[in-house]
């Protein structure tokens, strides 16, 4: 496994022949991650993965300083899975001393839910998420449906601009009690971590509203609001129930919908979702 710390490495180290598959990551690796990272493996001739602490993605009231890094055990867990090349730039080696460029996607996918608690947040990921498909030119790109504003973004983002590498999502890993796994998820104290287990309860019930015909959209964010209230150490940010090529709040669900919550459990910000009306498929997003 190559480490590749500056972007003349990875541009030395690109195979010119082959597939290459490319899992974007923030580092702090869990079972989510390694997912995506044997799918990659499994789907193309090389893998590469970055792991990049994204200043421009945090907000000046986010966890970047208190972000868990841990790249020994990370590198452990890469080399483990079979991944080829691993690349963990400097904050100055991405944004030098006179970046300033950003990449932005516009309209209804950034301007709500995530988006609305976290000013910037989205134009940081693209920006980011740009610079590193410029430099490792993938085949393949995978992102997990946790966060599935974020992958609609990316998604929109490569179709407008012809970048040419394809979007995978992948589906959300979770724990055994179906918390999903999540690197924020250190942060929680045991009772916090106990009460977190009842988010994905909560779209548990959701879900089985819709499989049971509920098409309201409003019934269906109550259902979840309803068990999220039961337990008093989470606070829901929002529940939404939305169309899932806009992000638009349904009022009567007419295709496939997004159901997700953002949930504060002390100071740490959850989120987890179910996608609807999929049967099972994994999103078209190309
Ligand atoms: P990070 O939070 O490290 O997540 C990296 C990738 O792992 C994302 O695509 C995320 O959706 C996926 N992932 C995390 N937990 C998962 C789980 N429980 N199941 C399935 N997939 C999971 O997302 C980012 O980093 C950054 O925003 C990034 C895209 C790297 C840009 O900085």
């Amino acid at each position: 496994m190559e480490r590749l710390d500056t972007i003349a490495a990875v541009r030395a180290w690109r195979p010119p022949v082959g597939e290459v598959g490319f899992v974007p990551t923030m580092g702090a690796l869990h079972e989510g991650h390694l997912t995506l990272v044997h799918r990659a493996r499994a789907e193309n001739d090389h893998v590469i993965v970055s792991i990049f602490v994204n200043p421009l993605q945090f907000g000046p009231s986010d966890d970047l300083d208190r972000y868990p890094r841990d790249l020994d055990s990370d590198l452990a867990h890469l080399e483990e899975a079979g991944v080829d090349g691993v690349f963990f730039p400097s904050v100055e080696e991405m944004y030098p001393d006179g970046f300033g460029t950003t990449v932005e996607v516009t309209g209804s996918l950034t301007d709500r839910l995530e988006a609305a608690s976290r000013t910037g947040h989205f134009a940081g990921v693209t920006t980011v998420v740009a610079k590193l498909f410029q430099i490792v030119q993938a085949s393949r790109a995978y992102f997990g449906m946790k966060d599935a504003q974020q992958l609609l973004v990316v998604a929109k983002m490569v179709r407008d601009l012809a970048i040419p590498t394809t979007i995978v999502p992948v589906p959300i890993v979770r724990e055994s009690d179906g918390l999903a796994m999540s690197s924020r998820n250190v942060y929680l104290t045991p009772p916090q971590r106990a009460a977190a287990a009842r988010i994905p309860v909560a779209l548990d019930a959701g879900a089985a509203a819709y499989a049971a015909g509920a098409r309201e959209g409003a019934a269906l964010r109550d259902c979840v609001q309803r068990v999220l209230g039961d337990e008093p150490l989470l606070r829901a940010v929002y529940v939404s129930c939305a169309e899932l090529g806009s992000l638009v709040e349904w009022e009567t669900l007419g295709g496939p919908a997004l159901l997700s919550v953002a949930v504060e459990v002390g100071s740490t910000r959850l989120i987890d979702n179910r996608w609807l009306g999929l049967d099972g498929e994994s999103p078209d997003v190309g």
